[in-house]
C-alpha cells in the first residue's frame, strides 16, 4: 500500500512538473489510545503514528521564488512566491501549508523555490490526523532541503501554530507531536505541559486495537471544538482566581472543582471534570499497557467514552450507536470514540480471534441503523514523518 502510494504519487509529479522527483517524504497519521482533548489542558496523552501516510514527491527549482504544489487527490495546485509575505486563502488544504511557510518565514528562516506532489492514504475527516501530517511533512521538507537547523520539536509547534493562524483551528499539540515523533512498535507517553515524553512497547498480547471508522466527516473549522476550548477556559479562570497557588490544571481536585461549580456554570463544569478524570485515567492507562492489563485498558477506554459522549460533549449519535453496540459483542475488552470527536473512527480493544467476528457483526448492524458502510482500518505503529530511500526498502 505504501509502494503504491510512492509510486502514484511520484507519477503524479511527473505529469504535472514533467520531470523526476528527486526526493520522497513520508508523514504518518496517528491514532490516540487515550487521553482526548487534554492535550491543550496540561495533560498527558498516548498517541502513536501509524502506516498511513501523506507522500511528498519533492524538487527544488532553479526559479529561487516559486514554491508550487501539486495536490493529488484534489486534482489543484497552487503556487506562491517565497519572497512574500502570505496571507489565508479560500483553498483549506493550501492554509495548512501556507501557514508553516508563513512561521518559518516569521523566524526570519529563508527558503527556495520548490515543486511539490502530495497524496495520502490517511482518510479526511476521520480523526486520523491528516492535517498535522500535512502540516509537519511540510515543515519536515523545508528543514530538510533548506537547512534550516530545526529541532523536531519546533517541526511540531511549527505545524500546530499554521493550524491556529492560517487554518483557525485552536488545536493541541497531539498530534503534531505524533506525526513527528512516532517509533515503530512504540507508543508516546506525552506530557503536553512539558512536552517531554517517553516512549514503550504497547504490549497487548492477544488483543488488537482496531479501528472502525464511522464514516460521518468531520472538520474542526465548524465542528465544535473551539468551542470547547473557550468552555474549557473559562472554566480554568474560575479555578485559578479561586486557587492562585495550583500550578498545572491538571493538579486541580475534583474538590476543587466542586467549589467553584456554581460560579462556573453547569457546561465549564462539566468540560474541566471530564478533564480532570481523563488526565488521570492516561496515567492509569500507561501502567496497565506497560504491565499487560489489557481488561483494565479497555475498562478505561469504556470510561472515557462514556466523559467524551456526556460531559465533554463530543460525540455524535453514530459513534455511540457503534461504541455501544461493540461492547455487546463477545472478545471486546474496550471501546471509544477516538481524536476531536464529531465524527471519524472508534478505536476498539478486541481479543484476536474475535476481531472477524465483531466486524462483520458491528458493520451490518451499523448499515441497519444508518445505510452507511462503516470502514475499518488494522493500523501498524510506525515511524514519524522521515525521507523514503527506495534502495534501503526490500521490495
Ligand atoms: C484533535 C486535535 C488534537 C486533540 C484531539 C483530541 O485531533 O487536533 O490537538 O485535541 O483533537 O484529543
Amino acid at each position: 500500500m505504501q509502494e503504491q502510494l510512492i509510486n502514484d504519487t511520484s507519477e503524479a509529479f511527473r505529469s504535472v512538473f514533467q520531470s523526476e522527483p528527486e526526493r520522497i517524504f513520508l508523514a504518518p497519521g496517528r491514532i490516540n489510545i487515550i487521553g482526548e482533548h487534554v492535550d491543550y489542558s496540561d495533560g498527558f496523552v498516548l498517541p502513536a503514528a501509524i502506516d498511513k501516510h501523506i507522500c511528498f514527491a519533492v524538487k527544488k527549482t532553479d526559479d529561487s521564488e516559486t514554491c508550487t504544489f501539486f495536490a493529488k487527490d484534489f486534482n489543484e495546485s497552487f503556487s506562491f512566491n517565497v519572497n512574500e509575505k502570505q496571507s489565508p486563502v479560500s483553498q483549506t488544504w493550501v492554509n495548512y501549508l501556507l501557514g508553516v511557510f508563513n512561521a518559518i518565514q516569521e523566524s526570519g528562516k529563508e527558503i527556495g523555490g520548490l515543486q511539490i506532489a502530495f497524496s495520502s492514504t490517511i482518510p479526511m475527516g476521520s480523526g486520523l490526523s491528516s492535517s498535522a501530517a500535512l502540516e509537519c511533512g511540510f515543515a519536515y521538507i523545508l528543514n530538510e532541503l533548506f537547512n534550516l537547523h530545526l529541532t523536531k520539536k519546533d517541526l511540531a509547534l511549527i505545524g500546530q501554530k499554521s493550524e491556529h493562524t492560517f487554518v483557525g483551528v485552536k488545536c493541541g499539540i497531539m498530534d503534531q507531536f505524533s506525526s513527528v515523533f512516532g517509533k515503530e512498535h512504540q507508543v508516546i507517553m506525552l506530557d503536553c505541559n512539558s512536552l517531554e515524553h517517553q516512549y514503550f512497547e504497547a504490549n497487548l498480547d492477544g488483543y488488537s486495537l482496531v479501528l472502525f471508522d464511522s464514516c460521518v466527516k468531520h472538520t474542526h473549522l465548524t465542528s465544535g471544538y473551539n468551542d470547547r476550548r473557550k468552555d474549557v477556559e473559562h472554566g480554568k479562570n474560575i479555578l485559578w482566581k479561586k486557587f492562585p497557588e495550583v500550578q498545572k490544571f491538571r493538579d486541580f481536585t475534583l474538590e476543587m472543582l466542586d467549589e467553584v461549580k456554581a460560579e462556573m456554570g453547569e457546561t465549564s463544569y462539566k468540560r474541566c471534570k471530564y478533564l480532570l478524570k481523563e488526565i488521570k485515567r492516561v496515567e492509569e492507562a500507561a501502567k496497565a499497557l506497560s504491565a499487560g492489563n489489557a481488561e483494565y485498558l479497555g475498562k478505561l477506554l469504556v470510561e472515557t467514552h462514556a466523559g467524551l459522549s456526556t460531559e465533554f460533549e463530543v460525540s455524535c449519535e453514530e459513534l455511540d450507536f457503534m461504541v455501544e453496540e461493540t461492547l455487546k459483542q463477545n472478545g471486546v475488552l474496550g471501546a471509544r470514540m477516538m481524536g476531536g470527536g464529531f465524527g471519524g473512527c472508534s478505536i476498539n480493544l478486541i481479543r484476536n480471534e474475535n476481531v472477524a467476528e465483531v466486524i462483520e457483526n458491528i458493520t451490518a448492524e451499523y448499515k441497519a441503523a444508518f445505510g452507511i458502510e462503516m470502514k475499518v482500518y488494522r493500523v501498524k505503529i510506525s515511524d514519524g514523518i522521515n525521507e523514503y530511500k527506495r534502495n534501503e526498502f526490500v521490495i
